[in-house]
């Protein structure tokens, strides 16, 4: 295992309040041809106010002073919306905090002194580019399968033109708060997408602007699913235990029943 440069903020920050030195232990890889390896580094002075993203900031900023490859890692909108980031951090995805994603993951929560490992997602359906990224394309292809639904696009209609229950939209609104980051398959033994999926189904499934082509379009996700290369689920539940939306595994189910109908032919 090679040791690298110790890295660490500029010295107005170290001197902001107490900080941490950690040492990472962080996977490169070059290409997805690449064999990858772990590589150690030294992060010193890092404020326990900084998030995870900006401690990796840190460090890649001394890597590249020093002429070194920064660490490569996805990220976007840095609240917990895009589901761009994603790490498996000593061996959670996105880390130890329950429904946080590795943006909203804050240095307070480590401590003086811990050593971190940090790996990119790992299945077969999401190979890795770079470093810490990986394609997430294959979530893309299961959205793409789904297709559209049949109701009028334009301006927004009247609120009340289409009565839905209180509990319907509560439940519709839970699951679409996925934001496709992928841990419910870094977390999952089998690499299944089900909860990913479920919970695509179930926001669409359960407004009546997309049951029109439920049937259709669960049989759809659930073959594209199974074509790029995702595992089934055995009900392990380690997808809704790291997802930073808490999707409920109740999707899974509403997928399932909903696919075992449209395979029956009950509409
Ligand atoms: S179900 Fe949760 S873990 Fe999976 S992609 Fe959606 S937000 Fe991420
Ligand atoms: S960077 Fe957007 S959710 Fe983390």
């Amino acid at each position: 295992m090679a040791v690298e440069t110790a890295v660490g903020p500029d010295e107005e920050l170290a001197s902001a309040g107490p900080t941490m030195n950690l040492t990472l232990e962080v996977w490169r890889q070059r290409d997805a041809t690449d064999t990858g390896r772990m590589v150690t580094y030294q992060a010193r002075d890092i404020s326990p106010d900084m998030s995870f993203l900006e401690m990796l900031d840190v460090v890649n900023e001394k890597l590249t002073t020093s002429g070194d490859d920064p660490i490569a890692f996805d990220h976007d909108c840095r609240e917990g919306i895009c589901g761009m980031c994603g790490l498996v951090i000593n061996g959670i995805a996105h880390g130890p905090e329950r429904a946080t994603t590795v943006c909203q993951l804050h240095m307070r929560h480590f401590r003086d002194g811990d050593t971190i490992v940090i790996e990119p997602w790992r299945a077969r359906a999401f190979p890795v580019i770079r470093d810490l990224i990986v394609d997430r394309g294959a979530f893309d292809r299961i959205i793409e399968a789904g297709g559209f639904i049949s109701a009028s696009t334009g301006s927004a209609p009247e609120a009340n033109s289409v009565p839905v229950p209180k509990e319907t939209v509560d439940a519709a609104m839970d699951a679409a708060a996925c934001i496709g980051c992928g841990a419910c398959v870094a977390a999952c033994p089998n690499a299944s997408a089900m909860l990913f999926t479920g919970a695509k189904i179930t926001h669409l499934g359960l407004l009546p602007q997309g049951r029109p082509e439920r049937y259709e379009r669960v049989a759809a996700m659930v073959e594209a699913m199974d074509r790029l290369g995702f595992g089934g689920c055995t009900n392990i539940g380690e997808c809704a235990a790291v997802c930073p939306k808490e999707i409920s595994m109740d999707t899974i189910s509403f997928m399932n029943r909903h696919l075992l109908a449209s395979r029956l032919g009950r509409r």
